[in-house]
């Protein structure tokens, strides 16, 4: 029992927003702590499909209070899209939902911005989702830049968003980039956009302490992956937050000693979208076999996510910098038809996670074959009715990561899901 934190052991996409939704049940607020609407965080209620980009997952249950933490950068259109979606669905957002005061807002310039850094021919395309995160984490920590709270000084923040709005667009001349952006019309949008969501905005991190003092349990959603962190990720193909177990304190506003368990979900192979090493990755038709069986396009890009088998080193370097309790593995279904199955269990001569991409790209993956299962595990919801080589598998990747694993996957939906009894998962649950 206690607090929690949910977040991705890979490159993202791990299936965080069915696991959030699912353990969400047991808590009384869901925060989110990094990134924006970047992610997307996909959730099957019956037949209804939900994507969660800004808000978190937990939104989907009725009575659970949703927090957009300090550390998350705002787009307020992109917020309000998302918002009035989610009332269409029947949610009721506007009660549910807190954004913190202290949040960065992401402009329309930002994404200027990352085109040209994108653009550029000396150097190398990071691949994102073009929504401004980076930029905006750049004004963040340049600070120089705005959040929510500005937007209810409005003489502060014309000030403000004019000397932003100069940078950008001297930079804009410097770059030669021909994109016309009405600046005026855009300041007085957002002050119009900051009285839309004013209800909602308050002092987060005050709202999660008090509610924790007060008993209320909090699950901390993260967003992306660890080895998209900026600061343990493979650098610079990482987005510009801080993804890992640490980003939850300092984006939510809490002390670590608030956390009682963090929990790692991981696909029972790996994916990537967007540029940067992959040392498992398979460029082949096994690869495009588990895309199609894992329909592994992104949830808001619609890009086809690489794919590759388990990466063992990589998993254990995640669980080290996150202090992994448990390991949730996703989509073993997607295996199933798998003659044999390949895990990657230690780079030749590398013991520790290069610091380099280029010497994450040069790393020469160790494989161990397995027996496939062949049998369908969809929709299971009981250890013990998982084929024996299936079982065999996750024992597999439980000894050699260190880690438990409290909770295994089965289908997209709430309950094609196994806990496993008796594991610490269970119990902090
Ligand atoms: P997130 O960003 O970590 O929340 O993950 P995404 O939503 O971007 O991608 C995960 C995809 O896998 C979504 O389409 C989920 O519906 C789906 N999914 C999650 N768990 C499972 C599972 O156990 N089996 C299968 N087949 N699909 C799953
Ligand atoms: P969820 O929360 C997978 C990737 C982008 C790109 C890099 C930087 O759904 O798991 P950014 O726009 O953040 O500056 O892009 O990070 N990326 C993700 N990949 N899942 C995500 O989120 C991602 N968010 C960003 O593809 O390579
Ligand atoms: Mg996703």
């Amino acid at each position: 029992m206690g607090n929690i934190i949910v977040l991705g052991a890979q490159w993202g996409d791990e299936g965080k927003g069915k696991v959030v939704d699912l353990f969400s049940e047991k808590f009384s607020i869901v925060a989110r702590y990094q990134g924006g609407h970047n992610a997307g965080h996909t959730v099957f209620i019956g037949e209804k499909k939900f994507v969660l980009k800004l808000i978190p997952s937990g939104i989907l249950r009725p009575g659970i209070q949703a927090v957009i933490g300090n550390g998350v950068v705002v787009d307020p259109t992109a917020l309000l899209d998302e918002i009035e979606t989610l009332e269409r669905a029947g949610i009721d957002v506007r009660k549910q939902l807190a954004i913190s005061n202290r949040a960065h807002v992401i402009f329309p310039f930002h994404r200027i911005v990352e085109k040209m850094s994108e653009g550029r021919e000396d150097r190398v395309p990071i691949g994102t989702t073009s929504r401004g995160i980076g930029p905006c984490y750049e004004d963040k920590t340049g600070r120089r830049g705005i959040r929510i709270a500005d937007l209810y000084e409005p003489e502060a923040f014309c000030a403000l968003y004019s000397s932003l709005a100069e940078d950008k667009q001297l930079l804009a001349q410097t770059f030669d980039i021909q994109e016309t952006i009405d600046y005026e019309k855009i300041r007085d949008q957002y002050l119009k956009l900051a009285e839309r969501i004013r209800p909602m905005v308050c002092d987060t991190a005050q709202l999660l302490n008090d509610a924790m003092r007060a008993g209320k349990r909090v699950l901390f959603e993260g967003a992306q992956g660890s080895m998209l962190d900026v600061d343990h990720g493979t650098y610079p193909f990482v987005t510009s937050s801080s993804a890992t177990a640490g980003g939850a304190c300092t984006g939510a506003g809490v002390p670590p000693t608030a956390i009682h368990g963090v929990i790692g979900v991981s696909k029972a192979y790996t994916t990537r979208v967007g540029s940067g090493p992959f040392p498992t990755e398979l460029d082949d038709e096994t690869g495009e076999r588990i895309r199609k069986a894992g329909n592994e396009y992104g949830a808001v890009t619609g890009r086809p996510r690489r794919c590759g088998w388990f990466d063992v080193p990589l998993l254990r370097y995640t669980a080290m910098i996150n202090g992994f309790t448990s390991l949730v593995i996703t989509k073993l279904d997607v295996l199933d038809e798998f003659d044999e199955v390949r895990v990657c269990t230690e780079y030749r001569n590398t013991k520790t996670m290069p610091a380099t991409f280029r010497a994450l790209e040069a790393v020469e993956p160790v494989y161990e074959t397995l027996p496939g299962w062949k049998s369908e595990t969809r929709g299971l919801t009981r250890h013990q009715d998982l084929p024996q080589r299936a079982r065999d598998y996750l024992k597999f990747l439980s000894e050699r990561t260190g880690v438990e694993i409290g909770c295994i996957s089965t289908g997209p939906e709430r309950d094609e899901t196994i806990l496993i009894e008796g594991s610490r998962l269970a119990e902090v649950l």
